[in-house]
């Protein structure tokens, strides 16, 4: 969704700031924009369309060396110049970038208004600039503080004024936003892929906390004015993990690397002489662990999906009773929170609206949280109690293929670490423990079958409407599988259990609508075949992934084999002929395949 950046230093501020705008682009946007702060005042300039339409239209004499920058993603009004950030005051002299809503802005428009303010824009956004400037407290923090007094919503804030021309003030309540400290200069950004090339020094902001930032320095404090003496933190992600490399795109990159990330993860956390994982993250002794009586995770869209995966590797391998839930729907449902059940948050960009809310309310209902977040430091994994860090590195693509992997094996590890301190054998755990081992290799022997599977997406590529079926442990495959498709081929991909494709859909089946089979080697294959072949025999054409030596009968010219790892675990090699086949069914069709259509990396709006 929206992304800030900022920059105040001694280099040029315009080409800083239009770089950290294009390393946010993945995030979904459809418009942008920059103000810079120079000799002859403030110059705003925005379009509407892709950075690179922004950065043609600068002046070419652009020298100033304080700046904000947004992408925008529309909320209130459409995508026009106008509604671009950023936004600024009647007079010209205060601008300001806003990433979030404000519940009040008609209020605070009606109230503007009546005192004799113009709008130019139908933003939400607009009203602050206007607060700001109206302010008649001495400094630029005091009149941010005193807009934001007259705020309710969410934001991520940067705010310039003519005035004070050495400084960006910024201030967080509910969407992100990361200080970078370099040499004699500072950044802002919504994201730290926006400011990795420059630093690797930040400092997260908290909810309710700002920051006045200035070149050589920056003073956080809260909004009674209290300083908060902000330390930066180190963080692991380097440039070269959010360049493209030598691939066509993001995703492609993504999923080519996961052999080398998930072996990444796993250092470190394999106990295998006592068969169990070591997750110190958790914060919770084995004791705390055995008390739980329930699992209850929390996620949304395709962390969702991986979500009910964990669920059936917990309830099979710590045979404790689990569920997932859409945590947008959860948060609003004014959910049972219970004292003994673990609930776990997953998450890829640790920055998801619904799921933080999710993970609000049942703090404030004493329930116990842990996440499985990629992003370090983001705002679930800062607000849950413990967590699993996934470590997939940087994920550029909106189609999430990597950290999705990578929540799996969150999960076998999680669901391992639960079975251990209950009925669980060293054994069984040893067992869990080597296919954990072995997932590096078997998921580079799925990436070596690639080319089979592009003809296969391609053929897919031309159906207008898909099903893709699974069971049990395969059904989160399959709705994974039609999740993927349909996000970056906006093909119709529907999922369905195998089992219930007889209760109705097999009513649609026909040679124009194919169908996707998740059949594994396991105690439901002659069942699967079985439906797949009821599908054959009505005229459909099935594509059917597979484990080796699974005798397929008919259905043997379109399989793609994934090797066979242990029956728990299996689900995750699955899932990745499904990032194949859309990808590849996506170029077949043309398509930008990195930013789809309607689409946002991380949903920081209801
Ligand atoms: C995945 O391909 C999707 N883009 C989307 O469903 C995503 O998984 C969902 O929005 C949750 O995002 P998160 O993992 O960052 O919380």
């Amino acid at each position: 969704m929206c992304g800030i950046v900022g920059y105040v230093g001694r280099q040029p501020a315009a080409p800083i700031l239009i770089e950290g705008l294009t390393r946010l682009e993945y995030r979904g946007y459809d418009s942008a924009g920059i103000s810079v702060l120079g000799p002859s005042g403030q110059t705003v300039v925005r379009r509407v369309g892709r950075v690179r339409e922004l950065e043609a239209a600068l002046p070419k004499r652009l020298s100033g060396t304080v700046g904000i920058g947004h992408t925008r993603w529309a909320t209130h009004g459409p995508a026009t110049e106008a509604n671009a950030h950023p936004h600024s005051s009647e007079d010209g002299r205060v601008s300001v970038v806003h990433n979030g809503i404000i519940d009040n802005a008609n209020a605070l428009r009606e109230r503007l208004t009546r005192e004799g303010v113009t709008f130019t824009s139908d933003t939400d956004t607009e009203v602050l600039a206007h607060l700001v400037a109206r302010s008649a407290a001495d400094t630029l923090e005091k009149r941010v503080l005193d807009a934001l007094e007259h705020v309710v919503g969410t934001y991520a804030v940067a705010v310039l004024d003519v005035e004070v021309p050495d400084r960006v003030v910024v201030a967080r309540n509910g969407s992100p936003l990361i200080i970078g400290v370099g040499e004699r200069e500072m950044f802002v950004a919504s994201d730290v892929s926006a400011l990795v090339r420059h630093t690797s020094s930040v400092i997260h902001l908290e909810d309710g906390e700002l920051a006045s930032v200035t070149a050589r320095d920056y003073r956080t404090f809260t909004r009674e004015s209290d300083d908060t003496g902000r330390v930066p933190t180190e963080i692991e992600v380097s440039e070269d993990d959010v360049e493209i490399g030598g691939h066509g795109h993001y995703m492609a990159k993504e999923i080519a690397e996961q052999p080398e990330t998930v072996a990444r993860m796993l250092r470190g956390r394999l106990d295998t002489r006592f068969g169990t994982a070591r997750l110190d993250g958790l914060n919770l002794s084995p004791r705390e662990l055995r008390a739980f009586k329930r699992v209850t995770i929390l996620g949304c869209g395709s962390a969702y999906y991986v979500g009910e995966l964990g669920a059936l590797m917990i309830e099979e391998l710590a045979r404790i009773p689990a569920h997932a839930e859409a945590a947008s729907e959860f948060r609003y449902r004014n959910p049972i929170i219970e004292p003994d059940t673990l609930y776990v948050a997953v998450s890829q960009s640790g920055e998801t609206a619904d799921t933080a809310f999710a993970v609000r309310e049942i703090k404030r209902k004493g329930g116990q949280v842990v996440g499985l977040v990629n992003v370090v430091g983001s705002t679930i994994a800062r607000e849950c109690d413990g967590g699993i860090y996934l470590h997939a590195g940087p994920e550029i693509a909106v189609a999430s293929t990597k950290a999705l992997t990578h929540m799996g094996v969150g999960f076998a590890l999680l669901a391992l670490l639960l079975g251990r301190v209950r009925d669980l054998s060293v054994a069984d755990g040893q067992r869990i423990l080597a296919g954990l081992e072995r997932l590096p290799a078997d998921i580079a022997t799925v990436l070596a079958d690639e080319e089979r599977i592009a003809t296969l997406a391609t053929e897919l590529s031309a159906a207008e409407s898909l099903f893709f079926i699974g069971r049990v442990r395969g059904f989160p495959v399959a709705r994974e599988g039609a999740q993927k498709f349909k996000e970056i081929s906006y093909r119709h991909a529907e999922a369905y259990q195998t089992s219930e494709l007889k209760h109705g859909p097999l009513a649609l089946i026909e040679e124009s609508r194919p169908t996707v089979a998740v059949i594994p080697d396991d105690e439901l294959t002659d069942r699967n075949r079985a439906a797949a072949e009821q599908v054959v025999a009505r005229g459909g054409r099935v594509v059917a992934v597979t484990h080796p030596g699974v005798d397929l009968g008919g259905l043997d010219d379109r399989r793609i084999d994934v090797p066979r790892n242990e029956i728990e675990l299996d689900p995750i090699l699955l899932m990745i002929p499904m990032q194949l086949l859309a990808y590849h069914a996506a170029g077949a069709l043309g398509l930008d395949i990195d930013k789809p259509r309607n689409l946002a990396k991380s949903v920081t709006v209801e």
